[in-house]
């Protein structure tokens, strides 16, 4: 009962104030066809990327976990024209249909996909400008360890969201099982922790289930 209301809800929203979208819906499709699990952000959850991307008045903007591409295309298109997204993605198969969703999409030439494990190429970013958005939605467990190459590549006023960390509630799980609980929990635990950033957790229901994103500013 309760996921069939938000899938209405979503639906509604979604319906007035996003509409289709033939590319974002092609990207879902090839993405589904090549056998990619689908658990993208939703249309609005998205459109909220794009909006917080707008507001902060991203030119530059961190991506770790792009999956076929469907929320680098709702950042990259907050881009003004000269602006650029960095997306970071560990399978070479996922890279692949996120490239050619970016082309139909007209990204290429603004944003660059790096395959290889998300440390790694943080690693190789810090030298780089810093970035005024960062959306972390890799592998959960490793959240901990992306921290403080984010603040690394961030300066005061940099916008950090990390997506899935509510889980169902699991996240209050202390004692869970779940590597991605854990990895959550210390990551909260670590920018509560740091000073340099202030931030807040919002749940969200939707036709993803029961979940939630940890919005961040880094101050000076
Ligand atoms: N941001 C996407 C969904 C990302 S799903 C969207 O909303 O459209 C998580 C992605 O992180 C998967 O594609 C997975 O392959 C990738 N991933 C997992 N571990 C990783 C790692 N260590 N480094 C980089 N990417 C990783
Ligand atoms: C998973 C990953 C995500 O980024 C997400 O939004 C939902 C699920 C997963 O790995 O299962
Ligand atoms: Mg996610």
């Amino acid at each position: 009962m309760a996921q069939q209301r938000w899938d209405a809800v979503d639906d509604y929203f979604s319906s007035r104030l996003i509409g289709t979208d033939p590319v974002l819906e092609a990207a879902l499709a090839d993405s589904d066809t090549a056998g990619l699990p689908t658990i993208a952000v939703t249309g609005s959850q998205g459109r909220m990327l794009n909006l917080l991307a707008r507001m902060c008045g991203a030119r530059r903007i961190l991506e770790l976990g792009t999956l076929g591409g469907y929320s680098t295309i709702w950042l990259a298109r907050a881009l003004p024209a000269d602006g650029r997204l960095t997306t970071l993605e560990v399978s070479a198969a996922h890279a692949q249909v996120a490239r050619s969703n970016l082309a139909r999409a007209g990204l290429t030439e603004q944003v660059e996909v790096r395959v290889g494990p998300a440390v790694d190429a943080l690693a190789a970013l810090a030298d780089g400008p810093p970035y005024d958005l960062i959306f972390l939605d890799a592998d959960k467990r490793s959240y901990p360890d992306y921290l403080q190459a984010c603040l690394s590549v961030s300066r005061p006023g940099t916008v950090l969201v990390a997506d899935n960390v509510v889980r169902g509630g699991a996240v209050v799980d202390a004692d869970s099982a779940d590597v991605a609980v854990q990895g959550v929990r210390r990551f909260t635990d670590l920018i509560a922790a740091e000073p340099r950033l202030t931030a807040t957790a919002i749940q969200t229901v939707g036709s993803k289930g029961y979940d939630g994103f940890l919005l961040a500013v880094v101050t000076d």
